[in-house]
């Protein structure tokens, strides 16, 4: 028989067996973290060091959000059950990102008190990552077993739905301080939006396993929304008519607009679905032959 794992034995599961599936997630967190040491030289040789850190801590933290809040639509569409063992490593290792993110913008404020206040209190866009960040840390500080049972099941759960407020605040967040091109973050709001669309089409649907025709509609939405969305953010903007935006939508050469990119990311998500239901159809039918075969 096994035992409890030890705490830092985070590639083992809750009965202390070697998971592939947590060691594939460790890769996942770890690989930013990698991927920034092997471009140390190239990033000590840019024009501002922290910032590109703090820049890149930033989007690997709203990228593990989305990350996290995707297991459960992936548990359901492709079956997978054991996803949701590593959700928690997933919502963890996201708060890691943001809290290396908040670090290195003391560290490039020189650790002066005074003026980190300053800045985090005079700027709306840290004032909205500040508050995403107070938010992800209250999740991460109760994600231990110890305070799940403490706030009971109901009262855990209401208080971990605030991930979507603080989705919708760190991505508030990413359009506040970019400052020209807003295809990264429209497309990032896309995958946000199809991801909240999906838990509020299981809700109103009461069910945990979405038709595949619900998931295409809920695509369609989600594409068609990040048009609009992206039409009229670029309208107030640049003070142009969001009908002109929406008219190059099929202007190819101006680049592929976020609206598609979701789109082609929710059919994607479509047919694994159909390809899961036939193959687990088909698995239904072979296996009462299964077992007349073993009988005889
Ligand atoms: C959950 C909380 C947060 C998330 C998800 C988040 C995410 C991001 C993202 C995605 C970016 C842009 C990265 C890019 O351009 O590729 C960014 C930039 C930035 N964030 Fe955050 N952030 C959060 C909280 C905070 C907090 C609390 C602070 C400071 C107190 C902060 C300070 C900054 C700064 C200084 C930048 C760069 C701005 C610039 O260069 O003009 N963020 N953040």
């Amino acid at each position: 028989m096994q035992s409890d794992p030890a705490i830092w034995q985070l590639w083992r599961d809750r009965r202390g067996r070697l998971s592939w599936l947590r060691i594939v997630a460790l890769a996942l967190l770890l690989f930013p973290f990698v991927k920034a040491l092997a471009e140390a030289g190239a990033i000590a040789h840019g024009a501002r060091p922290i910032n590109d850190l703090i820049h890149r801590a930033g989007f690997w933290t709203l990228i593990f959000l989305g990350v996290t809040l995707a297991v459960t639509p992936f548990r359901s569409v492709g079956r997978f059950g054991q996803l949701a063992d590593i959700r928690r490593l997933l919502g963890v290792g996201t708060f890691c990102y943001a809290a290396a993110h908040v670090a290195l913008f003391c560290a490039d404020q020189s650790y002066d008190v005074g003026k980190i206040v300053h800045e985090i209190t005079h700027r709306w866009y840290l004032i909205v990552g500040g508050t995403a960040w107070l938010g992800l840390a209250a999740l991460a500080a109760t994600s231990t077993n110890g305070m799940m049972r403490r706030l009971g099941p109901a009262r855990w759960r209401r208080l971990h739905q605030a991930v979507y407020v603080i989705a919708l605040l760190a991505l508030i967040h990413y359009f506040q301080q970019t400052k020209a091109d807003v295809t990264v973050p429209t497309f990032a709001a896309g995958l946000f939006g199809w991801l909240i669309l999906y838990r509020v089409v299981a809700w109103w649907q009461d069910t945990s396993e979405l038709s595949t025709l619900s998931l295409f509609a809920l695509t369609v939405v989600a594409s068609a929304l990040t048009f609009v969305g992206e039409a009229v953010g670029i309208g107030i903007s640049f003070h142009v008519s969001p009908m002109l935006v929406l008219g190059s939508i099929f202007d190819i050469e101006a680049g592929i607009r976020p609206g598609w990119q979701i789109l082609a990311a929710g059919l994607g998500v479509v047919a694994i679905d159909i390809v899961r239901s036939r193959w687990n159809r088909r698995a239904a039918r072979e296996q009462p032959l299964r077992q007349v075969k073993a009988e005889t």
